[in-house]
């Protein structure tokens, strides 16, 4: 009976579609800069469908600070950026003097203190990764790059980098299991337009609405689309900025006492000698930063125990930028405080692991890292996710929501009450009061092998 029932099942799962139809796949894609409420301010038909198809995280409340590098570093590590060491899109490291910029990324040292999925997936699992482009999937991070990957090219035109993710995810020999999708808009958009733009941010958004609408289209052509895990989520989201709204630090500060090493809204400031001089100067600099000394970073941050992360720290207030002496050339910026409702993109997923038509209003975008990890069927790295705040999100997981829960506390508690009650009732009938418990009870204290 049992080796029938096995022969039915190898049957099914060896006759229909793909080679490795079992093995359950995931797509991350991420529009860069895709502020939440961009969903409710645009129409969006395909983003709409897919939502309605499965589920929806309304707000992604990201890492500190809310940039580009950082926080694709975090989805796929589910790392504060302090632990993963991508701490700001342009680094310095003290030590080795090496720099770090979105133009010069690819040296290994600044990747390799943690280990992103795509890795994890190609040692642990029976599957391999493919990258169309994400921060990191060019770099050979723990001595490997995905097993596909194209060489970072903001000129590579989106319907060619989703032509090369869907033949590599159809690929039998190696199957690919994991893979990563990026692009540049809406951001690109956010910063130059400011985000209040809205007939220029419409006209950006359809654009990338109708490549949800391609990539679903290839998916569905090479037979992937019934079986694969879509996730489509972003890295931050735009607040607008001003000319009328400039921080000026040349006005505060001689250039000759600190070096910039990184700008606007989160300020990275290497003292050349006297820290505390340079601090106080920073602090008369106008009301509308925050200037911390590293040790005073907020806790909340999660952004201190990092060599990377330089003495003083100048934190924007939302819509206001830090230069040195520059004009304002962008209307729109993100790095600001992860608080900032501004600052959060979305997260949408759907496929045979994601419940259809769920809707919930916030998960932190390192809980995105162990969900990833549990559909995949990897162990998770060391991480700073909670996998249960995505379990309402997953067809295989039990869940309940908040009022479900406290009516079930409520009922028992009551249930409790009334089977103490019934206890102390029945008890006080049957039992008289025993004058020596109290000084057995003290005696059994006294057991000398716990002191
Ligand atoms: C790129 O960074 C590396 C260190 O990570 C450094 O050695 C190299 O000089 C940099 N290249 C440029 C063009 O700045
Ligand atoms: C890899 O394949 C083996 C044997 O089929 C299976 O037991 C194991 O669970 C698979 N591992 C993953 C991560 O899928
Ligand atoms: C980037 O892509 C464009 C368009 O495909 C191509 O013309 C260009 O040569 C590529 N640049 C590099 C450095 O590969
Ligand atoms: C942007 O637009 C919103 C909605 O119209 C408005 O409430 C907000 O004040 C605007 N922000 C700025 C900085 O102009
Ligand atoms: C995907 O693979 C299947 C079978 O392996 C093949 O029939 C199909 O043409 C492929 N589709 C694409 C878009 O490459
Ligand atoms: C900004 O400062 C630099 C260096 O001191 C100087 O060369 C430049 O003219 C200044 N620009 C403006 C707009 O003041
Ligand atoms: C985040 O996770 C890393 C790795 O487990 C750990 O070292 C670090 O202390 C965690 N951070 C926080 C704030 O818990
Ligand atoms: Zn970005």
């Amino acid at each position: 009976m049992s080796l029938l029932l096995t022969l039915l099942l190898s049957g099914i799962v060896a006759c229909c579609g793909h080679p490795g139809d079992s093995v359950p796949r995931l797509l991350l894609v991420s529009f860069d800069g895709f502020r939440a409420d961009y969903l409710e301010t645009y129409h969006l038909p395909h983003l709409q469908e897919f939502i309605e198809d499965g589920v929806l995280v309304k707000q992604v409340t990201n890492a500190f600070i809310t940039k580009t590098f950082p926080n694709h570093y975090s989805i796929v590590t589910g790392l504060y950026e302090e632990s993963h060491g991508i701490v700001a899109n342009d680094m310095y490291d003290a030590d080795t003097k090496k720099t770090f910029s979105q133009f010069n990324d690819s040296d290994p040292f600044w990747w390799n203190e943690a280990v992103p999925i795509w890795v994890t997936n190609q040692q642990q699992g029976n599957g391999t990764s493919a990258a169309a482009m994400w921060p990191g999937t060019d770099v050979k991070i723990n001595n490997a790059t995905p097993h596909f990957f194209m060489k970072y090219n903001f000129s590579v035109k989106f319907q060619e980098r989703v032509e090369k993710i869907v033949t590599w995810l159809n690929s039998s020999d190696p199957v690919v299991n994991f893979a990563t999708l990026y692009w540049e808009e809406p951001d690109v958009s956010g910063h130059k337009y400011g985000p209040n733009d809205t007939e220029n941010m419409r006209k950006v958004l359809e654009k990338v609405d109708n490549h949800v609408g391609y990539l679903k289209s290839k998916l569905k052509a090479s037979g992937l689309w019934d079986s694969i895990n879509v996730i489509i989520t972003s890295d931050h989201g735009m607040a607008t900025c001003s000319p009328k709204k400039l921080i000026v630090l040349d006005g505060c500060i001689d250039r000759s006492n600190y070096v910039l090493i990184d700008k606007s809204p989160v300020a990275a400031v290497l003292p050349k000698k006297n820290k505390k001089y340079v601090y106080n100067l920073l602090k008369k600099c106008g009301n509308h930063m925050k200037v911390y000394l590293k040790e005073e970073i907020p806790e909340r941050f999660h952004y201190r125990h990092n060599k990377r992360i330089q003495p003083i720290i100048l934190v924007a207030d939302e819509g206001w930028t830090i230069v040195q002496n520059e004009s304002l050339l962008k209307l729109g910026d993100h790095g600001y405080d992860n608080a900032l409702p501004s600052m959060h993109p979305f997260l949408a997923a759907r496929g045979p692991a994601f419940h259809r038509g769920y809707k919930q209003s916030t998960i932190n975008n390192v809980d995105i890292y162990p969900m990833m990890c549990h559909i995949l069927g990897l162990t998770p790295q060391p991480h700073n996710g909670t996998f249960s705040n995505t379990k309402c999100l997953l067809t295989d997981q039990w869940c309940i929501n908040l009022p479900e829960a406290i009516g079930i506390v409520i009922g028992v508690l009551m249930v409790l009450t009334t089977f103490t009650c019934i206890i102390i009732i029945s008890k006080n009938r049957v039992a008289p009061p025993r004058p020596f418990s109290r000084l057995q009870l003290q005696s059994d204290d006294d057991d000398p092998l716990i002191g």
